[in-house]
């Protein structure tokens, strides 16, 4: 299948109440994983190409990864570009096949984030590619502790975990939100086909733990009808059962991930969990086999670990089955390729 814009998807999804699961594309098994979990739900996916991927497998591998699979693919594949730096990297995107775009100018003023939004969005929209772009700031973790500290925070429990990480970023994440009225504004200046607004999430967490806020995304929802994008997402709660489970009290005005996309988000970017999952994996196989010389057989319990969160992921946001059918050409990955 040849790849899809983001647009119609996320309409499709806000118009049926799921969202397309995004996940990075940081090597050929973490793209592998992610088509084949999408597969077999049968689910549109996202496979998008973060800065990150761009410095490690450059731009033009990360690409080609991604497009030889959607054409491989029996379900619709999104080519992404995750928190875009400027005007010319999207233009360079474009250029490249890429089928959304992004630009994320939370880190500018206002004035130049509207200013430049626009220009990729008069420009993109010329040749039918849609635009998501940042409003309010999602942080990262590493802007309120380090990993060091993270480590020993962990070996407490997940409550105690939520109640320091409240205390140590709750009010700064919480100024850093969307502002509602000025979703408004944006959304109509810019002409933005989707908004990644800060709604409480914060980027690369080690669990998911944290909530999101539901009084954000309501009030973001009647401000705009542009489809809502959740970043930052490994580290949300997933449900209210696994709440529970884990001690976690979510405060009214807060929600799940699961909640969030009920109540409208349509996309939701996954990353630092799969990576995470991947090495897990990989490790425990190479514990078992510590004298193995062959990288594939240690990396591909790795792959095999990232799918089955993505599909957990995908299951999750309600997206298992929104493909319809179709016929794959892609070689299932088992232990016997390898060899
Ligand atoms: O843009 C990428 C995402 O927002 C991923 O965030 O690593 O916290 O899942 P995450
Ligand atoms: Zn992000």
């Amino acid at each position: 299948m040849a790849l899809v814009t983001s647009k119609d998807l996320l309409q499709q999804a806000q118009a049926e109440g799921f969202a397309v699961g995004a996940f990075n594309a940081n090597n050929m098994e973490c793209v592998k994983a992610v088509v084949e979990a999408a597969e077999e739900e049968r689910a549109p996916v996202i496979l998008q190409v973060s800065q990150g991927a761009i410095r490690y497998a450059g731009l033009e591998m990360a690409t080609a990864m991604v497009k030889t699979m959607a054409a491989q693919a029996s379900v619709p594949v999104v080519l992404h570009l995750d928190h875009g730096t400027s005007y010319e990297q999207n233009v360079q995107c474009l250029h490249a096949g890429f089928t959304s775009l992004m630009f994320d100018g939370s880190a500018r003023p206002l004035e130049e984030n509207i200013a430049v939004s626009a220009k990729i969005c008069e420009m993109a929209h010329v040749v039918g590619i849609p635009v998501e772009a940042e409003l309010g700031k999602i942080p990262l973790i590493e802007d309120f502790t380090n990993w060091d500290e993270v480590t020993e925070i962990r070996k407490r429990s997940h409550s105690e975990q939520v109640q320091w990480l409240r205390e140590r970023a709750g009010a700064k994440v919480e100024e850093l939100m969307a502002d509602p009225a000025q979703a408004k504004s944006f959304v109509e200046s810019t002409g933005v086909d989707s908004l990644a607004a800060a709604v409480g999430s914060i980027h690369g967490m080690w669990d998911d733990i944290w909530p999101l806020r539901r009084d954000r995304i309501e009030e973001l929802r009647k401000a705009t009808d542009r489809p809502l994008v959740c970043h930052g997402s490994s580290g949300v709660i997933r449900t209210r059962k696994e709440a529970e489970e884990k001690g976690i009290e979510l405060r009214p005005e807060e929600c799940t991930l699961e909640e969030a996309v009920k109540i409208g988000i349509c996309k939701v970017n996954v990353a630092t969990a799969i990576s995470m999952v991947f090495l897990k994996g990989a490790k425990e196989a190479w514990d078992k086999k510590p004298n193995e010389k062959d990288l594939r057989k240690i990396l591909l319990p790795g792959q095999q670990a990232a799918k089955e969160l993505v599909r957990s992921y995908i299951r999750l946001f309600g997206a298992s089955g929104k493909a319809g059918e179709g016929v794959s050409k892609i070689e299932k990955s088992e232990v016997k390729h390898a060899e």
